[in-house]
C-alpha cells in the first residue's frame, strides 16, 4: 500500500472512531500498520484486562477470535468488533470435553482445570480458571488444588509444570502450530552466527527450543526483557509481528529471527482496510454462546482476581 493510501485509511479510521465512540486494541502479532493505528497494543492478558476499564462503547479487537470473545465475555454490554472474524487460533480448539471429564472423574475436588486464554468460549466454560502466558506460572502455583489439568497447550503446560514442581500438572495434546514449527537446527545455526545474542523465546515453543533460551516469557515479557537488557543483539523466538514493538522500544538494538521466521497466518489476516470497514459497517460483531458465557466469564474473572493478588 502506498504511504498516501495508508494515510487516507488512518484518517478515515480516526473519523469513524469518533463517530462510533470506538477504541482500537491490537495484539503485538498483527500487521505493523494496524499496530500503529491502534490506541492500545499489547499481549493477550493486557488486552483482556484493559478492555474492562475502557469508557468507549465499541471495542475493535485487532487479533484472533478468542481475543475478541474474551473482551466480549468481560464486557457483555459493549459492542466488540473483529476486523477479520475468520482469524481464528487453531490451538483454541485443541481439547476434547472427554479429556476434561476424565480428569474430573479421576481427581474430583482436588483438580483444577486451568485453561489457556487461547481457547473457545465453550472450552473456557468447562474450566475453572483462565491463564495467559504472562500469568500462568503465578496462577497455577496459587491454585488450592494439587492436581491441575492444563488445556489446551502442551508446551505452555509443560513449561508451567517445570516452574511449579509442587503441583501435579496433567498435559493435553494441543499446541500452536507456528511455535511448534520453529526449527531447532535453524535456531542453532542462528546462535552460531550471533554468539553474543540473548535468546528470548515464547513458552509455546517446544522443550528443545526453550532449552536454548536465556529468557522465556509472553510477548510483553520478551519486549520488556529486550528493553531492560544490556545486550545489543537478540534472537527472538516468537511470531515476527513482535518486531514492530521491539524496534520501537529498543532503538539501536538488533533482532534476529530464524531463517523460517514464525508467522501467524490468522493474525496476518487483520489489515488496516478491514479495521476501517468494520468501523464503517459494524461488521464482525462478536456474539458469544449464551449457555456457555456465564461459566466462561467466571474463568476470566478468576484470572483477573488471581493476577491482581
Ligand atoms: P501472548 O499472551 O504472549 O500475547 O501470546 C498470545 C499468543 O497467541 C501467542 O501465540
Ligand atoms: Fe494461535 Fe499460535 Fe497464532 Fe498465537 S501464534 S494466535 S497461539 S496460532
Amino acid at each position: 500500500m502506498t504511504q498516501q493510501k495508508t494515510l487516507e485509511i488512518c484518517e478515515r479510521i480516526a473519523r469513524l472512531k469518533q463517530e462510533r465512540d470506538a477504541v482500537i486494541l491490537a495484539h503485538y502479532y498483527v500487521d505493523p500498520a494496524v499496530q500503529a493505528a491502534a490506541d492500545y497494543v499489547g499481549d493477550s492478558f493486557y488486552l483482556a484486562k484493559l478492555a474492562v476499564s475502557l469508557p468507549q462503547q465499541v471495542i475493535v479487537l485487532c487479533g484472533v477470535e478468542f481475543m475478541g470473545e474474551s473482551v466480549k465475555l468481560l464486557n457483555p454490554a459493549k459492542t466488540v468488533l473483529l476486523p477479520e472474524p475468520l482469524a481464528d487460533c487453531p490451538m483454541a480448539h485443541m481439547v476434547e470435553r472427554a479429556t476434561v471429564e476424565a480428569a474430573r472423574a479421576e481427581y474430583g475436588d482436588d483438580l483444577a482445570v486451568a485453561c489457556y486464554v487461547n481457547s473457545t468460549v465453550e472450552i473456557k466454560s468447562w474450566s475453572d480458571v483462565c491463564v495467559t502466558s504472562s500469568n500462568a506460572v503465578k496462577i497455577v502455583s496459587e491454585l488450592p488444588q494439587r492436581h491441575v489439568l492444563f488445556i489446551p497447550d502442551r508446551n505452555l503446560g509443560r513449561y508451567v509444570a517445570e516452574q511449579v514442581p509442587g503441583k501435579h500438572i496433567i498435559l493435553n495434546k494441543g499446541y500452536c502450530p507456528r511455535h511448534e514449527d520453529v526449527s531447532l537446527d535453524e535456531l542453532l545455526a542462528l546462535k552460531a552466527e550471533h554468539p553474543h545474542a540473548e535468546v528470548l523465546a515464547h513458552p509455546e515453543c517446544t522443550a528443545a527450543v526453550l532449552e536454548q533460551a536465556s529468557y522465556i516469557g509472553a510477548t510483553s515479557g520478551i519486549i520488556a526483557r529486550a528493553e531492560a537488557s544490556e545486550a545489543e543483539e537478540f534472537i527472538v523466538v516468537t511470531v515476527r509481528g513482535v518486531l514492530h514493538e521491539l524496534e520501537r522500544r529498543c532503538p539501536g538494538k538488533r533482532f534476529f529471527f530464524t531463517k523460517t521466521p514464525p508467522t501467524c497466518r490468522d493474525m496476518d489476516m487483520v489489515t488496516l482496510e478491514k479495521v476501517a470497514a468494520c468501523l464503517e459497517t459494524g461488521s464482525g460483531e462478536v456474539a458469544v454462546d449464551a449457555a456457555a458465557a456465564p461459566q466462561a466469564k467466571l474463568t476470566l474473572d478468576r484470572m483477573l482476581e488471581y493476577a491482581a493478588r
